[in-house]
């Protein structure tokens, strides 16, 4: 096999999230979200709801063989509970016979990150209950797809989602409290362990988890990973990759949460929401582990520093900006970290079967008459396929890439001027639209792998 290529059989695809590209928030019964109530800036969004035929002749078009969507829990539970909202489940019966029709196969996620706005008004993730809604959901969709979707993703980056969500409030549904945020997580993989166990129940083929695993490191190992931190330094990093990494990790392939992180869940509310027998059941066996990658953390430690909400604990640790190249994020591009974190995994993990389930970048796009010529994007991707590519080599087990992601969308709270898709969307006429990337991908899934 020549360097550049990858091993037969090897995944090429798109991810995309429910929230940001469907649209059509308020019909057919589908209830509100805590991303509704959180950001109720325009969120017509793709209209993938009702454009789906032509998103997936587009997949079809790029010649892409795998498609990671999430569904949207409040249109399957607009209440939360109860019976299931027929017209919610027949939107991805559709979906998925549409997929299967074009030779896609698909990959569902459960939950990335709107959750129905009748469990928030219960509790929410902080609250137990939210764990035993996320098995019945699981089972609901899984009842009426399980026939033609094999793989199930739980949950999408559960960091993300508890910390930004309930420690620093810049996510829906905006609260600040280290607590809550502890309590979610926890929650957060609860629910993962009771779906995963639902899903086996009904005889689901593949159940797994997507994390975002960053590598932590210092400013002077981003451009010399080898480099040695002093112990204070590499205190710092520890600590949050404690927090980021380890907190998720070790729970679902280990049963156990790290050691040093209880300190810092008794110091902020304490350890009475793990009861006994939790972690048995978040540490059931998966058969993948979905990998989002985008940037390293980059951090050192700074006696003065008050902890980051997001990073409850994190005190004395200052998070760094590097002078290396940075997306219109501003997040640095290090492909380099894929392979360093794709080998850690590997190491730690030895026979977890991994997919990466996003990676992508933000760059202003210049619509052009002849097209859009997102060169940036073009070299992001390509660089992190050769790192992907070096991991592979060294012993990986990565049954494919799913590109971040395939139509520009609503990037959350950065609203739609964030522009991460290989398609260029009009958000006045839906028009869709081939970048250069998009066309440059075709070329990869095509000869499988990179040119020369
Ligand atoms: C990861 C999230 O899963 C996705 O929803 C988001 O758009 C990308 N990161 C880019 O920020």
């Amino acid at each position: 096999m020549s360097t550049a290529s990858f091993p037969e059989g090897f995944e090429w695809g798109v991810s995309t999230s429910a929230f940001q590209i469907e649209g059509a928030t308020n019909i057919d019964g589908r209830g509100p979200s805590i991303w509704d109530t959180f950001s109720v800036d325009r969120v017509e969004t793709c209209d993938h709801y009702h454009r789906y035929p032509e998103d997936v002749r587009l997949m079809r078009e790029l010649d892409l063989g795998s498609y990671r969507f999430s569904m949207s829990w409040p249109r399957i539970f607009p209440d939360g509970g109860g019976e299931p909202n027929a017209a919610g489940l027949d939107f991805y019966d559709r979906l998925v016979d549409e997929l299967v029709g074009a030779g896609i196969k698909p990959y569902a996620t459960l939950y990335h990150w709107d959750l129905p706005q009748a469990l928030e008004d219960r509790g929410g993730w902080p609250s137990r209950d939210t764990a035993l809604r996320f098995a019945d959901y699981a089972a609901a969709v899984h009842q009426r797809l399980g026939d033609r979707v094999r793989t199930w993703f739980t949950l999408n980056e559960p960091w993300v989602a508890a910390f930004l969500g309930h420690g620093a409030g810049i996510h829906a549904p905006g609260r600040t409290s280290a607590a809550e945020a502890f309590a979610a997580a926890h929650h957060m993989l609860l629910g993962h362990g009771l779906a995963v166990r639902a899903l086996r129940e009904a005889g689901a083929a593949e159940v797994g988890v997507v994390l975002n695993i960053s590598p932590v490191m210092t400013p002077a190992q981003v451009s010399d990973p080898g480099r040695r931190a002093s112990e204070e330094d590499a205190a710092a990093v520890a600590r949050i990759d404690t927090l980021v990494n380890r907190q998720f990790l070790e729970p679902v392939l280990r049963g156990a949460y790290p050691e040093e992180l209880l300190p810092v869940i008794e110091r902020h509310g304490g350890l009475g929401h793990v009861h006994d027998g939790d972690l048995e059941i978040i540490g059931q066996p998966i058969d993948l582990l979905g990998v989002n990658y985008y940037a390293p953390l980059v951090v050192q430690a700074q006696p003065s520093e008050p902890a980051d909400p997001a990073y409850p604990g994190s005190d004395g640790v200052l998070f760094c900006t590097v002078p290396t190249a940075v997306t219109a994020m501003g997040w640095p591009i290090v492909p380099g970290c894929l392979s360093q974190l794709l080998g850690r995994l590997t190491r730690e993990y030895p026979g977890l079967e991994l997919m990466i389930t996003e990676n992508g970048a933000d760059f202003v796009d210049v619509v052009t008459g002849d097209g859009i010529h997102d060169v940036d994007r073009i070299s992001f991707i390509e660089e992190h396929l050769r790192a992907l590519r070096a991991a592979l080599d060294a012993g990986a087990n990565v049954r494919g890439y799913l590109a971040w992601t395939l139509l520009d969308n609503l990037e959350w709270v950065d609203g739609y001027q964030r522009k991460f898709g290989l398609v260029h969307v009009d958000f006045a006429t839906q028009r869709r639209r081939l970048k250069d990337s998009a066309l440059w991908y075709r070329d990869v899934v095509r000869r499988n792998g990179l040119a020369e």
